[in-house]
């Protein structure tokens, strides 16, 4: 029967304990239907703990998950439409790939006609790029192929909620890039529901609409990529979603200025106000301009260069700042010849915006 939830998948004060150990603390979280949700956080956060309660691989210690409106409590993992590829991708040794694939296929009831799971095979198997690999055995396929046959086996089943533990973790940057977009392609066109676990916080931003940081298992910030990545709720996840230099500073009386270590202020605009006191305010790297003279026109610290971490298209400078510390700035490449490459050993100034950081309460830190 049709529900009229909006909401494809939802958790109510959802806490798990595995014995003494509490995997997730009092989870609140709703997922659309059709959106793209990535549990982003580090190892042992909760992540693989919340999408297994959804697969119904595990049950909440306390709370509840609905599914399409309905609570799960109860419902063994095989009465829900929902597939997941799991972190540790099970499959079948002694089938072949296309065996594999088919295996969800041939259980259903009422029967799919074999020329009809044929051509779902070879579609899902063209998907992830294993066209030519439908008769290999699972042991001749290396660990990237075997995590290729087990989305390959999760997809075309066609479920209405797909659960993806890590799915691209064994796969190198190339292939993972050209997966993510067939992924993303895959979900835009078959408009279902897609779980996406990473640590990894690039993949997490380019490929969902929805992310949900976690730390110690507990939601740290939810929200689109750009506003995770531009407005982070804390210093946790500014940190986490991407990279961040922390200088130390102190809230005057006042409420409203920044005094920094080596003597200089920031006025805080409305946004950056923290109550008086330690405070720590975060500048993302690319939000740094690097030049050897300074310019008048904006906030600048002064520093010498202590290494270059050359990355191709860009290039990434580690300054060191008296009274501030250790500072990490991107320079684009674009444009810059080599011989225009500022060296380790150079004074430069870092130049940026002091509207653009954000500034945290030193107490509210973790
Ligand atoms: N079956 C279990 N028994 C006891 N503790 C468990 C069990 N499964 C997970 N845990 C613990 O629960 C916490 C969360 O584990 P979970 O597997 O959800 O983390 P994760 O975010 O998926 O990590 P990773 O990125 O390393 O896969 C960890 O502290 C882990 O040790
Ligand atoms: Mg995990």
């Amino acid at each position: 029967m049709a529900s009229a939830s909006t909401n494809d998948i939802e958790f109510r004060s959802v806490t798990k304990n595995y014995g003494s150990v509490t995997a997730v603390t009092d989870i609140n979280l709703n997922v659309p239907k059709g959106a793209f949700l990535a549990l982003l956080g580090p190892s042992g956060c909760g992540k693989t703990t919340c999408l297994r309660m959804i697969g119904g691989f595990e049950q909440p210690s306390q709370g509840t998950v609905l599914i399409d409106g309905r609570e799960m409590n109860g419902v063994p993992a095989y009465r829900r439409p929902i597939n997941m590829v799991f972190q540790h991708y099970a499959l079948f040794p002694h089938f072949n790939v296309e065996q594999n694939v088919a295996y969800g296929l041939r259980q259903m009831r009422p029967r799919i006609a074999t020329a009809e799971i044929d051509r779902r095979v070879g579609e899902a198997l063209e998907m992830v790029r294993l066209g030519g690999f439908a008769k290999r055995r699972i042991h001749e396929m290396s660990g990237g192929q075997q995590q290729r046959v087990a989305l390959a086996r999760a997809i075309v089943n066609r479920p209405s909620v797909l659960l993806l533990d890590e799915p691209l973790a064994a796969l190198d940057k190339k292939l993972r890039s050209a997966m993510q977009i067939e992924l993303q392609t895959l979900q835009r066109e078959l408009g279902i529901t897609f779980v996406l676990v990473t640590h990894d916080q690039e993949e997490a931003l380019s490929m969902a609409d929805v992310v949900c940081v976690m730390s110690a298992g507990r939601i740290r910030q939810l929200g689109s990529p750009q506003e995770v990545y531009d407005r982070p709720a804390d210093l946790f996840v500014a940190d986490f979603v991407g990279k961040t230099n922390r200088v130390d500073a102190t809230m005057e009386a006042d409420g409203a200025t920044l005094r920094l270590g080596d003597g200089s202020a920031i006025s805080a605009a409305a946004r950056q106000r923290v109550v008086p006191g330690q405070a720590i305010v975060a500048i993302r790297p690319e939000a740094m301009r690097l030049t050897r003279a300074q310019a008048s026109d904006i906030m600048s610290f002064k520093g010498v260069v202590t290494h270059r971490i050359f990355l191709g298209s860009s290039a990434e400078y580690a300054v060191a700042v008296p009274g501030l510390g250790d500072f990490l700035v991107t320079a684009d490449r674009r444009g810059i010849s080599e011989s225009d490459l500022v060296e380790p050993g150079e004074t430069v100034f870092l130049g940026f915006d002091p509207a653009g950081a954000h500034v945290f309460s030193a107490s509210s830190a973790a």
